[in-house]
């Protein structure tokens, strides 16, 4: 298929199905995606995908962003030849989208990353394998099959594991490191404190720690020192009994030999320690930078001046988030932060690209976004939807039906490609104040 034709292509093809009576898989809108995931997720499943921290003001300001700017439309331009492709760490991609890194996808579908990697794959979108997955990175990497994967990491407080993921990161052919910096702990989020809930603690979505040799040997080193010491045993309770067969099937191996082992509890126990560097800075940038050669973003910049330092630390690209709202109540839009990271990108070190995530839901934000600056934008939430509602096949229909929109989009505005997408096609409602 002409890749010109993209967006009516989907279309004709969404219609000519409904002609016999067959409808997509998945809602072809953001919000009712969201409605028919809530219906298909577990509660605490759902929670915790959807959830994001305090009121959760953050997460409603990214959307209300979008809101704020509208399209000017160009006429009398011919539009029928369309590129929407963009040259990035040295790889064509079609698209102007990613898979933006979302742990836990075993929330989502028995085949998490897996199938979430395949929908990707299947729309020529890089995948970002997350450090919070449900399933090892050679695995995923395996069912990416070299169409290009990028790996998203935690700087774990323990150095050798630090240096451990990033070595297999490379090994598996990861092509770029994403460095989260917003996550040195996990936010105060009220769905899951109110259902008492964090996946991690009944085993899930630590893939990348117990598949991990430096992981391994600090569990063993706990179960021996635990050994050391008697400890009170509680009454089991149901659900004490759930969270135990819950860690026993996440674990490596035989779910009943896990059942009798002190190891996955152990694997829990460690998680909860390595996870956190709350320690980290600026200064300790250099040691990744020495470690490898792949490029190096940094996720969670929403301030120029944390976008001049980053540059000055000679990274690759700056990563406009805040987490899908999940980290900072009441924080700065992630849309509002980009056209001031633009800025002091282009003016200190042109090279660096921009990445953006945190409100994606339509064609039209993406179009937004890429008219204020970012060179790709990432995709998060209405993936983990498409994936609960139709597993690989519901990511790739989310990921077709955002680039048919960003397609139509640019034939229907008077854009021929990507860099035609100017903020000079935009305006604020209200003004730039508002
Ligand atoms: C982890 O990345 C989370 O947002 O829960």
């Amino acid at each position: 298929m002409p890749l010109s034709g993209f967006g009516r292509a989907v279309q004709s093809a969404i219609f000519r199905e409904g002609v016999f009576g067959r409808r997509p898989a998945v809602p072809t809108d953001g919000t009712r995606l969201e409605d028919a995931a809530r219906r298909a997720m577990s509660r605490k499943g759902f929670a915790y995908v959807a959830g994001s921290a305090g009121s959760e003001a953050t997460a409603r300001a990214n959307l209300a962003a979008f809101d704020r700017w509208r399209v000017v439309p160009r006429m009398l331009v011919d539009t029928s030849e369309r590129d929407t492709g963009v040259t990035l760490f040295g790889r064509h991609h079609q698209s102007p989208l990613i898979a933006a890194p979302v742990g836990v996808l075993s929330m989502a579908h028995s085949e998490a990353d897996l199938a979430a990697a395949r929908g990707a794959r299947e729309q020529g979108v890089t995948h970002v394998i997350s450090t919070q997955a449900s399933v090892p990175m050679e695995q995923i990497a395996r069912e990416l099959a070299g169409s290009g994967h990028w790996y998203q990491l935690y700087w774990s407080s323990d150095d050798e594991l630090f240096e451990s993921l990033v070595r297999r990161a490379e090994a598996c052919g990861s092509e770029t490191i994403v460095v989260t910096l917003d996550t040195a702990y996990l936010a105060w989020r009220p769905r899951d404190l109110d259902l008492g809930h964090l996946p991690f603690a009944r085993g899930e979505g630590i893939a990348q720690y117990t598949s991990d040799p430096v992981f391994q040997r600090l569990v063993a080193e706990r179960v021996v020192a635990a050994g050391e010491q008697p400890r009170p045993r509680p009454r089991p309770t149901p659900a004490g009994v759930g969270t135990l067969l819950s860690m026993s099937r996440n674990h490596p191996g035989n779910t009943r030999a896990n059942l009798a082992s002190p190891v996955p509890r152990a694997a829990v126990e460690t998680f909860l320690d390595v996870f956190p560097r709350p320690t980290l800075t600026w200064d300790d940038l250099p040691r990744l930078r020495a470690l490898t050669s792949l490029p190096i973003v940094l996720k969670g910049v929403l301030h120029p001046d944390d976008a001049r330092r980053a540059i000055d630390a000679g990274v690759d690209g700056v990563y406009v988030s805040n987490h899908g709202g999940r980290q900072v109540d009441r924080s700065v839009a992630a849309l509002e932060a980009l056209p001031a990271v633009v800025e002091a990108v282009r003016s200190r070190e042109a090279s660096v690209r921009v990445i953006f995530d945190s409100g994606i839901r339509c064609g039209a934000d993406v179009f937004v976004a890429l008219c204020l600056g970012a060179d790709v934008v990432g995709v998060g939430r209405p993936l983990a939807y498409g994936l609960s509602l139709a597993g690989s096949a519901g990511v790739s229909e989310v990921l077709r039906n955002l680039r048919a929109e960003v397609d139509l989009m640019m034939a229907l505005t008077g854009c021929t490609s990507l860099s035609d997408l100017t903020e000079d096609r935009l305006v604020q409602v209200g003004g730039p104040s508002a």
